[in-house]
């Protein structure tokens, strides 16, 4: 691991200020994120934690339980007498040695400040004491509701509170706004070191995949090849999976939202791993599809000529000022054309995009936003229109073709196969750059990684 890319605190000071300069841009007022909580598994076993995207992209800090706040108070004529009000205020988890000895090391109040830069930080058990008093005359509250009901809950709670003391001169938040337009149109336009950190997801992630089609032999079951992928993801310095890893192999492949199982990898099936290792809270999404003998069959290789043919043709679509119903659109095309040449629709290309009937093969979208969250943040659409594109934002481009086992319409020879070939892209000042493109995709690379 490079010691630079770990806990650059200066990074999130800056991003910290860009926030504030829009906060004030926009109105002023108190941004309020929650970190995320320790989940039980079962009793006395919790999921590993994993802090929530927002909180860390503003702090840096990695601790479950409590909240910041990044507070630019009033606008105009009023800042003034906000002056001496904190920017940042974090309330965590206070030092305790007795739970620090089962648990590990806090940061504490103390850490907070010394350490993640905070004006003010209180322990945990304050924060519905204070919380009233920090949005008090404050402007508006940035705060994403509808998340965790007990936030919601909390936050009620604290509006409530400052309304009833309005007659004592208290103000409660004019409204509430979503994170939407400030914090996660800051997250969609990644930085270099942002960059930095995903190339390094992807790195980690193409010696997965590699990893996969060598070990995904005849014989094998699911859970051994994502086993392979999961170790290769440790081994090289990631945290582990960024989402759930899809080993798939035969017709589970045609299962879209299917998990590594335990089912045996058989000769002449196709294997769909979809798995992205996760670089210091940024994850990598890719999918192969390879052959679990080595060889593509003839239909087989049909197919996926025919997926991978409008992924390169969508990929080419990506660029500045294009939209991703645009890069869609250039997939579907390209999908529907192939598909009435291998006899899985019929009729003409606009008909059968018209009426939508691709959608028996190919039901998801070609792209999502990718960063700290697999489908990241952003709006897709702005004003109701698919927004252009532009230098930073990370896109999958991720076609597919699916086969259902029993689709009496589709020629047998295609039944039961299930293909998607997924790459993440960085949109550059003139085109992209394709941050996966180290993992196998022809034909030829796929067959001679997967060596028997
Ligand atoms: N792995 C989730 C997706 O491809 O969107
Ligand atoms: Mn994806
Ligand atoms: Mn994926």
């Amino acid at each position: 691991m490079e010691p630079t890319m770990e806990r650059d605190l200066e990074m999130f000071r800056r991003r910290r200020r860009a926030l504030l300069h829009r906060m004030r841009s926009l109105g002023g007022g108190v941004l309020l994120l929650p970190a995320a909580e320790e989940k039980l598994r079962n009793p006395s076993a919790e999921y590993l934690f994993r802090q929530d995207s927002d909180h860390y992209y503003v702090t840096g800090f990695d601790e479950p339980e409590g909240c910041a706040l990044l507070i630019a108070g009033k606008c105009g004529a009023e800042a003034a007498a906000d002056e001496d009000r904190p920017e940042l205020v974090m309330f965590v988890r206070p030092r305790d040695k007795e739970k620090e000895i089962w648990t590990g090391y806090r940061a504490g109040v103390e850490g907070a400040r010394e350490v993640y830069g905070a004006d003010q930080a209180y322990p945990v058990a304050e924060l519905e004491a204070r919380l009233p008093g920090l949005l008090d005359k404050a402007g508006p509250l940035w705060f994403r509701l509808g998340v965790d009901p007990a936030w919601d809950a909390r936050v009620g709670r604290a509006i409530a509170e400052l309304r009833n003391r309005s007659r004592a001169g208290s103000e409660p938040p004019p409204g509430v706004k979503d994170l939407e337009l400030l914090l996660h149109e800051a997250r969609l336009v990644k930085s270099p070191e942002e960059v930095a950190r995903l190339r390094r997801a992807a790195e980690i992630t193409a010696e997965a995949h590699m990893a996969a089609m060598r070990d995904g032999q005849p014989g094998r079951r699911e859970g051994q090849v994502q086993a392979e992928i999961e170790y290769a993801f440790r081994r090289r310095g990631g945290a582990g999976p960024g989402y759930g890893t899809i080993v798939a192999t035969g017709v589970n492949g045609c299962v879209l939202h299917y998990r590594a199982g335990d089912t045996v990898l058989k000769d002449g099936e196709l294997c769909l791993v979809d798995a992205g290792g996760e670089y210091d809270l940024y994850t990598a999404d890719v999918t192969r599809t390879f052959p679990v003998n080595g060889a593509f069959s003839k239909p087989q290789r049909a197919l996926y000529e025919l997926v991978l043919e409008s992924q390169l043709a969508a990929m080419e679509a990506v660029k500045p000022g294009a939209t991703l119903d645009a890069v869609h659109d250039v997939c579907v095309r390209k999908l529907v054309e192939g598909m009435i040449r291998l006899g899985l629709l019929q009729g003409g290309v606009d008909e059968r995009i018209e009426d939508k009937g691709f959608r028996r093969y190919y039901m998801h979208r070609t792209s999502h936003w990718l960063g700290m969250d697999v489908h990241d943040v952003g709006a897709y659409y702005l004003d109701g229109k698919s927004r252009p594109l532009a230098a930073g934002m990370v896109l999958t481009v991720e076609p597919g073709l699916y086969v259902a086992p029993d689709d009496a319409q589709a020629p047998e020879e295609f039944r039961g196969i299930g293909i998607r070939i997924e790459d993440d892209l960085v949109v550059t000042g003139s085109g992209y750059e394709n941050l996966t493109d180290a993992v196998p995709k022809t034909v030829e690379e796929v067959e001679s990684t997967c060596v028997r």
